[in-house]
């Protein structure tokens, strides 16, 4: 029998997409280097003539009708590279190679180009939503030949997570690394919206002593509007988890220093070199870096002090005030996202589609929120649309909590407890905002220490001044 696709990699992702794949009616062959999870691949099969485990790469390659289809699920990086090089003399012109990893997306560029002029089609496929999201329908974000994506179409349209109008979350996302660098940006987005949640739970909870049983009431309730989101789900669920151990709530059991993968810290790393502001994901990605700082962090409390954060207002209009401000800041975090998007889109020729991005994150992914609707329907409506934040619905959103967000930070500021995440936020809409920033001092000092010259508001032209020099005795 010839096996509709190969999976390389049996780890619990490579399994859940394979028992997907599966489900959806299409045979699939697995291979792993670790000769148990084969077994244990072959087992769970059982009966079924839908699966079988291959003993060696090139009975995996034997075994999988043409062209080839060979899913990689294996840790990014050079696990991937050794993966494509393994299998490479087992394959043919036509052959498909996609990559479901986090791969950066340079690397994926670079791998795409290698097996090009060897005939065999790359696709680098980003894939959001965890172990469940592999086993009932993840968010996919493939990228690579076009030509090679009408192979796979069928299949990862099945398997993909399904929006409200049964609309399968997956699309041709561009050439090359297009589809890992979407995933990239997801990833930077899922960095700022954890984030600005863990800032509003630091104020709700220090600030106003909210304990984590009334916090799963408030962000359940929070989840049946406009804030609507995974991630707002799965908090709520955290906070009425108790520890069995102790008894206490377990969320305030977990040592307070964030991990990261890395995928965050590209997002910024990348926005630097596309020249795109997202100062949220950036705070939040340090965020994680200066939580990771533990001990400095406990030497630093004893000798650096600050106000107590003791909230002594109206606390039901500072729970109303941190939703609206969560919302404001979210739908900013999106934009910086998005915004993000559209450079890259530019610089590396990537074609993306921002209302078909916004299409395949509304389910099956760790972003998946009500928002996205409604930022597929801005960018699908206004296709020339540079900024969410310049959208009507979002403008009047955003407007209409802007006090309330203002308050939020005023108090987090006062009290004392950081709020990077949510301050930046607000910072960068007001700075998105004005049309007048004081780079004109900044220039003015440039052109004052090195001549690097300047515009003026008045004239065309280039400018320099030979401004008073300070001597060195004065
Ligand atoms: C997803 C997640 C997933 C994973 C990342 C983030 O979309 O399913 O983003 O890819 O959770 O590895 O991990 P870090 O927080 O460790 O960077």
């Amino acid at each position: 029998m010839a096996y509709d696709i190969g999976i390389v990699g049996l780890g619990v992702m490579g399994q859940n997409l394979a028992k997907n794949i599966e489900r959806h009616g299409y045979s699939v062959a697995g291979y792993d280097l670790d000769q148990e999870k084969i077994r244990n691949f072959s087992e769970a099969a059982g009966d079924s003539a839908a699966a079988y485990g291959a003993s060696s790469l090139s009975d995996l390659a034997m075994s999988l009708s043409a062209p080839r289809r060979i899913l990689i699920m294996v840790p990014a990086g050079n696990p991937v590279d050794s993966a494509i090089s393994d299998l490479s003399p087992h394959l043919e012109e036509g052959d498909i190679l996609i990559d479901g990893g986090n791969s950066f997306f340079k690397d994926t560029e670079r791998r795409f180009a290698a097996l090009q002029s060897a005939g065999i089609y790359y696709i680098g496929c980003g894939v959001s939503g965890g172990e469940e999201g592999a086993l009932w329908g993840p968010s996919m974000m493939p990228g690579g030949e076009q030509k090679a994506w009408e192979h796979i179409a069928p299949i990862f349209q099945a398997i993909a997570a399904k929006a409200d109008d049964n609309s399968p979350c997956v699309a041709y996302i561009g050439p090359r690394g297009a589809g890992h660098y979407v995933k990239m940006v997801h990833n930077g987005i899922e960095y700022a919206d954890m984030q600005l949640i863990a800032e509003v739970y630091d104020v709700l909870s220090r600030g106003l002593g909210i304990p984590p049983q009334e916090l799963h009431t408030i962000f359940s309730e929070w989840n049946r509007g406009e804030l609507q989101s995974y991630l707002i789900e799965i908090s709520a669920d955290i906070f009425s988890q108790m520890d069995p151990e102790t008894g206490n709530p377990l969320v305030e059991m977990i040592l307070d220093e964030a991990k990261q993968k890395g995928t965050g810290k590209w997002t910024s790393q990348n926005a630097l070199d596309v020249g795109a502001p997202i100062p949220t994901i950036n705070a939040a990605v340090e965020s994680r870096i200066l939580s990771s700082l533990k001990s400095q962090r406990i030497e630093a409390s004893k000798v650096l002090h600050g106000p107590d954060p003791i909230f002594d207002g109206d606390r039901q209009k500072m729970i109303t005030a941190a939703r609206q401000a969560l919302y404001a800041a979210k739908v900013t975090a999106y934009a910086q996202g998005f915004g993000l998007l559209h450079l890259a889109s530019e610089e590396y020729h990537y074609g993306f589609q921002l209302h078909d991005i916004a299409r395949i994150w509304r389910a099956g992914c760790i972003i998946r929120a009500r928002l996205l609707g409604d930022i597929m329907t801005a960018f699908r409506t206004e296709a020339g649309l540079v900024n969410l934040l310049l959208h009507e619905a979002f403008r009047t959103a955003v407007e209409d909590r802007q006090s309330d967000w203002r308050f939020f930070v005023q108090q987090a500021v006062g009290m004392g407890v950081p709020v990077l995440a949510m301050s930046s936020a607000l910072a960068y809409y007001d700075a998105y905002r004005s049309e007048r920033l004081p780079a004109n001092l900044t220039q003015a000092q440039r052109d004052y220490f090195g001549a690097h010259t300047y515009r003026r508001i008045d004239r065309e032209g280039v400018f320099h001044t030979e401004w008073k020099q300070r001597s060195s005795t004065s």
